[in-house]
């Protein structure tokens, strides 16, 4: 398998976290670089539910090593929850997953800035998550944030938050909100620290080493191309390089070191959160929300559902590089009777054969579709791509054509066994 990035091709939750962990079996490594608990990775083994926000979801594979790079905001008190969460369930960490030292820390006043900005939006709000993802990245480029290598050191973590909460407790103030105890964000994140520390590495010396000893690692991202904070629909984007380029970044492998990414992406479109969707319609939302998907899963918030965009997904194969395609939840389309694919769009007298750059010209365009003959049975079962109906794989082989990459991984349910490999 080599050194695989694994990236969303569209607005994330492409279903990340199952085709990971499907390719973890063989891999040695797995590494998330970039993101927080903003994400939410599912995957299913049998009947259990696991949702992964910063742990990456190689864990649920024994005697796989699982890396959080340098690139990741980390909530310690949301990696200590999940770690328990994780041992609730009976899958231990310990040994098994390491932190980056140089990973930023997000910070309460982080999540209270996000929610209170958000505020301010009013209508031209983002639609975060509120985990403080964006403030917590400004810290970082503002070189102002605060690391795991401080959080596991008390002395040097205690005068750098008193600090950073003066500033900050400054800022809330202004903004209305109420400032926070010094004392208890010391006491709360000195446990958390003292509960992380044996996690915490050198994890590029660490990855490095695995490399030497010919080890595959597999680089799991998070969110999606479109939400990219350079490629996305800027504003209505989170704050990290979700696109392939931040793999390297966020681990400290270089791109020369990286022999393959796969593009994940839905059979259809998600977003959630505001911002520009083209193809969004209320046909494919209200059929996927009445069968219970398409809900988020961190903020539990109803995902918007459009047809497929080739423009899109191609735009996504130029920045990331896709050589791979998976694509997922092709059981949903299974009782659509005509399907419609994105091929185009039109803003006033011009078309568009590519993703415009401007996020209100885009929200502006209507998209040009091709249609497509819907299968109208089920492909949940399908274990074999011949067993896929014709007009499944003549949909499959077009919308992998229009996005210019090859179509390898097909997914046709939540479970392990519900993916063939092309
Ligand atoms: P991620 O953030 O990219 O890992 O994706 P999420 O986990 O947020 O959302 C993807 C959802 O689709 C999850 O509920 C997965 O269990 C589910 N899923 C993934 N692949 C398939 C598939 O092929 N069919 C069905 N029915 N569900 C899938
Ligand atoms: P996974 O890894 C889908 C969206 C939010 C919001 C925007 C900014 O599960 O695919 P943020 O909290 O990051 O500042 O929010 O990005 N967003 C996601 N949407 N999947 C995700 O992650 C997301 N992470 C953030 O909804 O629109
Ligand atoms: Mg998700």
């Amino acid at each position: 398998m080599a050194n695989t990035i694994l990236v969303g091709a569209q607005w994330g939750d492409e279903g990340k976290g199952k085709i990971i962990d499907v390719l973890t079996e063989s891999a040695d490594v797995v590494v998330r670089t970039q993101g927080g608990n903003n994400a939410g990775h599912t995957v299913f083994l049998g009947p259990k539910k696991y949702v992964l926000h910063l742990i990456p979801s190689g864990i649920l594979r024994k005697g796989k090593r699982c890396i959080i790079g340098n690139g990741v905001v980390i909530d310690p008190l949301g990696l200590v929850a999940e770690i328990e969460g994780l041992r609730k369930q009976g899958v231990k960490c310990a040994g098994q997953m390491f932190v980056s030292e140089t990973a930023h820390i997000v910070m309460p006043y982080h999540r209270e800035l996000d929610a209170q900005r958000e505020v301010l939006k009013g209508k031209n709000k983002i639609g975060t998550t509120k985990r403080g993802i964006g403030p917590c990245y400004g810290d970082k480029a503002a070189r102002v944030g605060l690391r795991m290598i401080d959080l596991i050191n008390p002395a040097r973590f205690e005068e750098k938050l008193a600090a950073r909460i003066k500033e900050n407790n400054a800022t809330l103030k202004s903004l209305g909100a109420k400032p926070l105890s010094f004392k208890q964000v010391l006491k709360d994140y000195r446990a958390a620290g003292d509960y992380l520390k044996p996690f915490v590495a050198n994890t590029v010396v660490m990855l490095h080493e695995a490399m030497q000893r010919g080890e595959d690692m597999l680089f799991e991202g998070a969110q999606g191309t479109f939400l990219d904070i350079d490629h996305g629909t800027y504003p209505f984007v989170t704050s990290s390089n979700t696109t392939a380029g931040g793999a390297s970044t966020g681990s400290g492998v270089a791109p020369n070191r990286m022999d393959r990414v796969v593009g994940v992406l839905k059979a259809y479109t998600t977003r959630v959160g505001e911002g520009p969707l083209p193809t969004e319609n209320a046909e494919i939302s209200d059929l996927l929300h009445g069968m219970g998907r398409e809900f988020g899963a961190t903020t539990g918030r109803a995902r918007r559902c459009g047809w497929f965009d080739s423009i899109a997904t191609r735009h996504a194969t130029m920045v990331n590089g896709i050589d791979d395609l998976a694509v997922t939840n092709v059981d949903g389309l299974d009782t659509v009777a005509t399907i419609k694919v994105c091929i185009g769009y039109r803003h006033g007298k011009k078309r568009y054969d590519y993703f415009p750059s401007d996020a209100q010209v885009l929200a502006e365009c209507e998209p040009i579709y091709a249609e497509f003959e819907g299968w109208q049975t089920p492909t949940d079962k399908c274990k074999t791509w011949k067993q896929l109906p014709a007009k499944c794989r003549t949909y499959l082989k077009a919308i992998a054509e229009l996005t210019g990459a090859k179509l390898s991984i097909v997914s046709v349910g939540p479970a392990r066994e519900q993916t063939m490999f092309l």
